[in-house]
């Protein structure tokens, strides 16, 4: 009995370190409503949302930015990356080559968030976000809200 529970927590830790990478075609319109809420209750440890929240991370405003940002120049980050740790660019190929295959910058930064909330490595090692476990409907209703912070 307790071997198989060890084996599904086995399993979970294992989802949580590499969840598959988002699929841009699959990226559901979230509930930016419900993603507040879900910020306000688990992003708010590190991030300040609003007039409260922690100071481990940057203010969720600031956050949002750095990812635009990021998805911007992301051919430039990926070229640092080759160049600097070629083995985690290709660890990570499966999630990166989509974002660079990705023109409409929309898209590609949604795709970019998406990635990131699933694994906040996937394109810097040193980030030192943490990842937090969520449901395919959770991260979609977290993006949505993300979005609508600009
Ligand atoms: C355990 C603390 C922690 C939690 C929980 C957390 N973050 Fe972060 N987050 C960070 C830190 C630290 C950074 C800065 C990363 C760095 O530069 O090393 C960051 C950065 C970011 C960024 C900017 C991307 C970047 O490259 O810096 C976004 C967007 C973001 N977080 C969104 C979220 C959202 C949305 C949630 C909730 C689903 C969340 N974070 C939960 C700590 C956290």
């Amino acid at each position: 009995m307790w071997k198989a529970g060890l084996a599904s927590a086995l399993l979970l830790l294992a989802a949580c370190a590499e969840s598959p990478p988002p699929d841009p075609n699959r990226i559901v319109a979230g509930n930016a409503a419900q993603g507040e809420l879900y910020a306000r209750q688990r992003c708010v440890i590190c991030h300040q949302i609003g007039d409260r929240g922690g100071k481990i991370g940057p203010v969720i405003g600031e956050a949002m930015k750095k990812a635009v940002e990021r998805s911007t120049s992301f051919e430039a980050i990926v070229a640092d990356l080759e160049r600097t740790n070629p083995e985690h660019r290709e660890e990570k190929r499966a999630k990166i080559d989509p974002i660079l295959a990705e023109r409409d910058p929309e898209r590609r930064l949604r795709l970019w968030l998406a990635t990131y909330l699933g694994d906040p490595r996937f394109e810097n090692p040193s980030n030192r976000m943490q990842v937090l476990p969520m449901s395919p409907e959770e991260r979609a209703n977290v993006l949505a809200w993300l979005l609508s912070l600009r």
